[in-house]
């Protein structure tokens, strides 16, 4: 998709049209990205959310960066051991499905800050189509009917009523799914603003549900829920500057540093997933994410030594025992001397207006469908954020992620997480906004797009859809995606020594590319219902 003037690209056509409409009708990014976020709500529910939360990065055309920490956040009543039994053991499930796996949602604050500070259009005309999807319904897709086809069992297991998305019949194609309940929640935002859900009817029906199955979230966590303004983490890469996600999102750093490893050696000569290519991939993001897992929390909470992970010659000594002959076990990599993975289900939004201002979004319930559980009479499903706590540091979490003290359970606390919106800048232009779902893949995902651009001279769309591959530390294996490797690739790296998965898909990418002639190129993940349009 190429376009003169304006982009977005989500997970959702529909959502995708609605932010784009909203461009049309004279509204910026921000307003174009904010009406996508509560579109993504209602048509794409297994990650579109307001009972869940994120991160925003955006760039105006001035040249002026900032970021918007929209994460949920533990409830009061949470505790460290929260998800232990009394052998210490972690309960099965507890953190991921049900009412306690819920953080504080933090989605409908951050679109109303977002909004305090950029928009230009009211929040109810950003809603109201939204409102008018829920109440008129909206069709599903091939890919929308064969999900909840396969989550039916657990919507009946974790809610006491029938939601819009249960049926005794198979999901097809083409079936309307109608949401009144959503829409009420969505009337009572545009008329009462933020309020409209973190106090009043939302609230209690919110407490209610919670009270109805072990929840911790009281009317005291919602009502003090604030989103943050956080200084975005920025850094160079082969005359580009990229700005990222800074934590609680570990996303920024690991990005940074990647691309500071990979910065001294030619990759665009050794070709796109080439064994010397995905080797020194691996063997940068098995320390990275060891790095990962040691420093990263919520700098809130605990002291992250951003600077130092970020520094040149901090990079250099942590990546200078790299072999090309040999992998390096991951039992053999700790942390080095001074950042586990996330849901396939989370979602990315990019959007471009006219003007040059540019807001990359990522945004989620943490699994598919967050915690399954649907707040009765609201009509949305809550998080299941707490799982990306390290409810037992060393234990691995629902992605593999292994975390440490700077991310254990406490109070108001804020969980790491892995999203990594991005924007790229060359010469003080605008050149990409990017991001992804994927959970721990995020980090890579991104990293790799970026690379398929600047190194491997792909376009937006062909970056996209190039096949990915992955590393993070433990489990200490490279997943590929089908088709990524040639056998003899595969053959060669298997004969350095590593252990390769096979996979079906990594990412929903939703990315654009401002073309040398000043068009854009929208860049739609096909593993997906993604859809970028412009005009
Ligand atoms: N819920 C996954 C992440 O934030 O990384």
């Amino acid at each position: 998709m190429i376009a003169n003037h304006a982009m977005v690209s989500s997970a959702h056509p529909l959502a995708t049209s609605i932010g784009l409409d909203i461009m049309r009708n004279g509204g910026n990014a921000i307003d174009a990205a904010i009406a996508t976020h509560f579109a993504l709500a209602v048509v794409y529910p297994q990650a579109g959310n307001v009972g869940g939360g994120g991160f925003a990065v955006i760039r105006m055309n001035d040249g002026t960066i900032n970021s918007l920490d929209f994460r949920e956040k533990a409830p009061a009543l949470a505790h460290r051991d929260m998800f232990l039994n009394a052998e210490g053991q972690l309960y099965d499930l507890r953190s991921t499905h049900g009412h306690m796996a819920s953080g504080v949602p933090g989605a409908v604050d951050g679109m109303f800050a977002l909004h305090q500070k950029y928009g230009t259009l009211t929040m109810a005309e950003l809603i109201e189509p939204s409102v008018e999807i829920s109440l008129r319904g909206y069709a599903l897709t091939p890919l929308a009917a064969e999900i909840l086809n396969t989550n039916q069992k657990e919507f009946q297991t974790y809610n006491r009523w029938s939601t819009p998305y249960h049926s005794d019949q198979i999901w097809e194609a083409g079936d309307t799914i109608r949401q009144p309940d959503l829409a009420k929640t969505l009337k009572h935002i545009q008329t009462n603003g933020r309020n409209g859900f973190y106090d009043g009817i939302v609230a209690d029906q919110i407490v209610a549900e919670m009270q109805s199955g072990n929840g911790l979230i009281s009317h005291a966590d919602l009502k003090n829920y604030q989103s943050v303004w956080r200084k975005p983490i920025s850094g160079n890469y082969r005359g580009h500057q990229i700005i990222s996600m800074a934590p609680p999102s570990s996303g920024g750093i690991a990005l940074l540093q990647l691309l500071q490893g990979t910065e001294g050696y030619p990759i665009a000569d050794w070709g796109h997933n080439s064994t010397k290519t995905i080797h020194l991939m691996s063997e940068l993001e098995r320390r990275v994410y060891a790095d990962r897992a040691l420093y990263l929390g919520d700098p809130d909470f605990v002291k992250v030594p951003i600077k130092q992970l970020l520094k040149p010659s901090y990079n250099q000594r942590r990546f200078a025992d790299i072999s090309f002959d040999v992998v390096t076990p991951s039992e053999r990599v700790s942390a080095g001397e001074i950042p586990p993975s996330e849901s396939p289900e989370t979602t990315h939004l990019s959007v471009v207006d006219s003007n040059g201002n540019a807001v990359a979004i990522t945004t989620t319930l943490n699994s598919s469908f967050g915690n399954k559980v649907m707040v009765k009479g609201a009509g949305f499903f809550l998080n299941n954020e707490m799982d990306d706590f390290s409810s037992k540091p060393g234990s691995p979490n629902q992605f593999g992620l292994i975390g440490g003290e700077a991310n254990a359970i406490l109070p108001h606390k804020r969980m790491l997480s892995s999203m990594t919106p991005t924007i790229v800048t060359y010469k003080d232009q605008l050149k990409m906004v990017v991001g992804t779902p994927g959970g721990s893949t995020i980090i890579t995902s991104v990293y790799q797009t970026l690379l398929n651009v600047i190194d491997h001279g792909m376009g937006m769309q062909e970056a996209v859809n190039a096949k990915r591959v992955h590393h993070q530390w433990y489990p200490d294996e490279v997943r590929v995606e089908t088709g990524a490797l040639t056998e003899n690739v595969q053959t060669d790296l298997e004969q350095l020594g590593h252990q390769l998965r096979i996979t079906d898909k990594i990412g929903r990418m939703d990315c654009i590319l401002v073309l040398p002639d000043g068009r854009l190129e929208g860049g739609a993940d096909p593993r997906g219902d993604n859809t970028a349009l412009g005009y």
